[in-house]
């Protein structure tokens, strides 16, 4: 995780993003830190990574890379905006002695690639190049899923879907192409389906260690849904960052070993 400690809205690249909408930067920072200290309560370990002054979105990690059995995939950005983060994570992952594959096409880390199952599943439409998901099939010589994103709302995959175990997903069927829908229905006939109420919070944008499920606390009507299916949802407030349109997940390099 990075702290939001130059958080700010200077610049617009998703539809979320209004500059004449002042930040609480403090305000933000706490909400950051109650984010991490929830991780620590369920016993997870957080690696903080520096902030840098010129890089006001830095706060989410997710987008840093793609990790995954000790490797990474660094992240290259659509936007140049971003653009320095990507050596800056890769820089933070290599100090962790994880290898990291510097790639051609831009992709967007784990805002577009999430592990699930057996492979990842992988967002194109917005951000990261669809030519991206072949190139990471290579490099991890794990089988990646390309679905198509089609509403700016929900620009990155994180945004639209949550993986909740090895085989529970949950995710915004009017986020995607009509091809992609058929895809996760055929891989995910007993998802979750979350309703544009729970989307339009980010509710989607959740991190899960398979029973307890982080996610914003306004997305209540999902968190009921968890709770049906035996999972233990955790409401946390982050209304400050998604002003830039970003939630927990956004939050969160997951370290996979
Ligand atoms: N303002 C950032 C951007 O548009 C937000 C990134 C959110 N991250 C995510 N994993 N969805 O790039």
């Amino acid at each position: 995780m990075c702290p939001p400690r130059f958080f700010a809205v200077t610049y617009s690249i998703n539809p979320w993003m209004n500059p004449d909408d002042p930040v609480d930067r403090d305000l933000a920072l706490r909400q950051w830190a109650a984010l991490k200290a929830t991780y620590e309560s369920l016993g997870h370990r957080v690696e903080v990574v520096q902030a840098d002054p010129a890089l006001p979105d830095m706060v989410f990690a997710a987008n840093g890379a793609l990790v995954s059995g000790g490797r990474a995939v660094a992240a290259r950005f659509r936007h140049p905006e971003r653009a320095a983060e990507s050596g800056l994570y890769a820089a933070a992952l290599r100090r962790q002695g994880i290898q990291v594959y510097e790639p051609e096409f831009v992709n967007e880390g784990e805002g577009d690639f999430l592990h699930a199952g057996p492979g990842i599943l992988a967002g194109h439409g917005f951000r990261s190049d669809v030519r991206s998901h072949s190139e990471i099939q290579e490099l991890l010589g794990l089988p990646v899923v390309s679905l198509r994103l089609v509403d700016p709302r929900f620009y990155h995959l994180d945004t639209a879907l949550g993986v909740l175990d090895h085989d529970t997903i949950a995710y915004f069927p009017d986020a995607f192409s009509p091809g992609s829908r058929e895809v996760l229905r055929r891989l995910f006939p007993d998802a979750i389906i979350a309703d544009f109420a729970d989307a339009d919070v980010l509710g989607l944008n959740l991190v899960s260690d398979g029973r307890n499920v982080v996610l914003p606390a306004k997305a209540t009507g999902l968190a009921d849904q968890l709770e049906a299916r035996g999972f233990r949802p955790v409401g946390v407030e982050l209304a400050e960052l998604l002003k830039a349109g970003g939630g927990p997940k956004c939050c969160t390099l997951e370290l996979r070993s």
